[in-house]
Order: structure tokens, then C-alpha cells, then sequence
């Protein structure tokens, strides 16, 4: 790593810019501990435009962290459906559940017992405390690895553990007195001028004076990435089961992917129909109806699911489901994306 001698200006750079470009977000409207961290563990992994209404649904149901912590999980993964990452919901409601018995129903105050909590790693810590206390906790996120990258001109790859720590040293050495400010002008630049996937605005941008990457014309080449590693993909056949008015969903186990949430019923492999109706009639269903076949894909961090869905109406039910209204699984099962887009699908050919 290049030294930059003048990194210790950044916050004088940064901070009036941000003061005067902020983008007006619902979380930037106060500093209560509970919201920067519900904020904070939404836009892991989530665009700002995506999380916002989910943000407002949130509070409007969950307006403290008691009411977090008594939720009733199906009415809590309900208003997350759609985010994914399912496990950031349930350690909320475990952490929360943790605040109302160790901490008194306060959110803790100090860097250790914040990191401590279910979910909360060392950026959500650095995140929480900095903007809602003003403490010079670095919040090192994908934004700010690639900002500190360019600046410094740093060519290790960012997702290096190392260098993660290294920066996070770095930044801790500057942080200025209103470090709330500063978190959230790194994450802002990060995420605009000097974003993702564009070219980075050096001609706009407040640091372009002390940028490594600017004078060696390299910002644009950086950050370097890994190749990233092949996800593995999985083939599998998806059953939309219309009994009268009602469709079958069969809840997932509660651990591992999806923990919890619903689904339509599925069978391994991506299955021809007369394989199909075997199965079908095997789990003591009479089909009656073929509707409708599609193809679909899923995509998560690691695994893709191929997907072959197939429309039909049966005659009978089965226990071996539970069967819901087509307004029960709009207004309240919560059926992740994966599945849901066969849910949508269906409103193109059926009234
Ligand atoms: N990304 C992560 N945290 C953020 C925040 N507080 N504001 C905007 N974007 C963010």
C-alpha cells in the first residue's frame, strides 16, 4: 500500500460536500440506535432505492425494539419478503430479544456491546456507533473499500481480509469529532461519484486533490477484483397446486436456505410431465387439470436454481400442504422471490 500523506484532510474535504450533496433518506431524518441499525442491516447487500419503503413498512409495524422483539415471525418475514437474506431478519429479532433481556431495552451504547449482538459484524458495529454516537468506529463496507482503494492507490484485491483491516486502521486514525458526518460521507461518495460499475466522477469529486488514483490515473482501473468463484446450480421442478380457490405451500424447514418462509411445493430435478403427474399422484393427489408450464431462474450468493414450474388443479387437497387463499399468500405468507415470480406468472394467464 502507497502511503498518502494527505489523507488526514478527508474529513475537511468530505464533510462539507456531504453537508451540501446528502441524499435525503428516511434514516437520515434522526439518530435513534434502532433505526441507523435496522438501516444498516437492510442496505447489506440491498440497493438505497429498494430499501426504502421496507424500511418505513418496518417501523410503521415495529415501531420499537419491543415490539421487534415479541414479533410474530410469519407478519415479521412477511414485510422482509422480497429483500432476501433472510437470516438479517431473524438476528434482528434475536438481537433485539438480547437487548430487552442484557441491556434493559436500550440499544448499548458502547462499540463491543453493539458488535456482540446477533448479526452485527465489525462494518454494522462501525456503522451503528459512528452515526449514531459519534464514535471513531470505521464502517468499512464495499463503498468504502473501493473509495480508500482509489484514493490510496491500492491494486490488493478488495475482497482481502487484510486490506479490510488495514483501511479500517487507516480511517480510524482520521475519524474528526462529528463522526457520524464522516461514516456517511465515505458511504455516500462510495456510493455516487466514486460508485459501482460507472466511471468514477473525478471532476466533481471533493477528494480529487488527494487522490493516488486521480494523479496516476488509475481510479478508474481500480478497485482489483478476485474472479469470482462459479456458483453451483441446482435443477429443480416447482408445483403450483390449485384446489377450488385455494393453492398448496408447504413451509420450509427452519434452518438453512429460505429458513422458515414459504414455498410451493417442489421435486428435485427439472421433471418431464408424465414424471410429474407419477409424483403428483404419489403424495395422494388427483390431478384434474394441466394449466401451464414455464421456466424460471433464481439466483443466490452461491447456488442457482433452474426451475420448471407446472400449473395444474388437482381435485383433491392433502394434509401434506397447507392451502391458502390467493389473498392469504398476497397479504401473508411470506413466499421469497424464488417462487413468488411463479406466483406473478400466474396473474398473466389467470383472473
Ligand atoms: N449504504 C450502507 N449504509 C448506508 C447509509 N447509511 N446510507 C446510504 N447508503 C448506505
Amino acid at each position: 500500500m502507497e502511503q498518502n500523506m494527505q489523507l488526514s484532510k478527508l474529513p475537511e474535504l468530505l464533510i462539507p460536500w456531504y453537508d451540501k450533496n446528502r441524499r435525503d433518506l428516511p434514516w437520515r431524518i434522526d439518530r435513534e440506535p434502532y433505526h441507523i441499525w435496522l438501516s444498516e442491516i437492510m442496505l447489506q447487500q440491498t440497493r438505497v432505492e429498494a430499501v426504502k419503503g421496507y424500511y418505513s413498512r418496518f417501523l410503521q409495524a415495529f415501531p420499537t425494539i419491543e415490539d421487534l422483539a415479541v414479533a410474530d415471525d410469519e407478519r415479521l418475514y412477511k414485510l422482509w419478503e422480497g429483500l432476501g437474506y433472510y437470516s438479517r431478519v431473524r438476528n434482528l429479532k434475536k438481537a433485539a430479544g438480547v437487548i430487552m433481556v442484557q441491556h434493559g431495552g436500550a440499544f448499548p451504547k458502547g462499540y463491543e456491546e453493539v458488535r456482540a449482538l446477533p448479526g452485527i459484524g465489525d462494518y454494522t458495529a462501525g456503522a451503528i456507533c459512528s452515526i449514531a454516537y459519534d464514535l471513531p468506529t470505521p464502517a468499512v463496507d464495499g463503498n468504502v473499500l473501493r473509495l480508500m482503494s482509489r484514493l490510496l492507490n491500492d491494486p490488493t484485491p478488495i475482497d482481502t481480509p487484510a486490506l479490510k483491516k488495514q483501511i479500517t486502521g487507516i480511517l480510524a486514525n482520521i475519524y474528526p469529532k462529528n463522526a457520524g458526518a464522516f461514516t456517511q460521507a465515505l458511504m455516500e461518495l462510495g456510493a455516487t461519484l466514486c460508485g459501482p460499475n460507472t466511471k468514477p466522477d473525478c471532476a466533481n469529486c471533493p477528494c480529487a486533490t488527494i487522490c493516488e488514483g486521480y494523479r496516476k490515473g488509475t481510479a478508474q482501473s481500480l478497485p482489483v477484483r478476485r474472479p469470482k468463484k462459479e456458483r453451483r446450480v441446482e435443477e429443480k421442478t416447482v408445483l403450483i397446486l390449485r384446489f377450488g380457490d385455494r393453492y398448496a405451500l408447504a413451509k420450509r424447514p427452519p434452518d438453512g436456505l429460505l429458513a422458515g418462509m414459504w414455498q410451493f411445493p417442489e421435486l428435485p430435478d427439472k421433471l418431464e410431465l408424465d414424471a410429474v403427474l407419477a409424483e403428483v399422484e404419489q403424495m395422494g393427489l388427483k390431478p384434474s387439470d394441466i394449466l401451464r408450464q414455464v421456466e424460471r431462474k433464481h439466483i443466490f450468493t452461491h447456488i442457482e436454481w433452474h426451475m420448471r414450474g407446472y400449473y395444474m388443479e388437482v381435485s383433491n387437497p392433502t394434509d401434506e400442504f397447507n392451502w391458502f387463499t390467493a389473498e392469504e399468500i398476497d397479504t401473508v405468507a411470506a413466499l421469497p422471490t424464488a417462487f413468488r415470480q411463479f406466483w406473478d406468472e400466474m396473474k398473466t394467464f389467470q383472473q
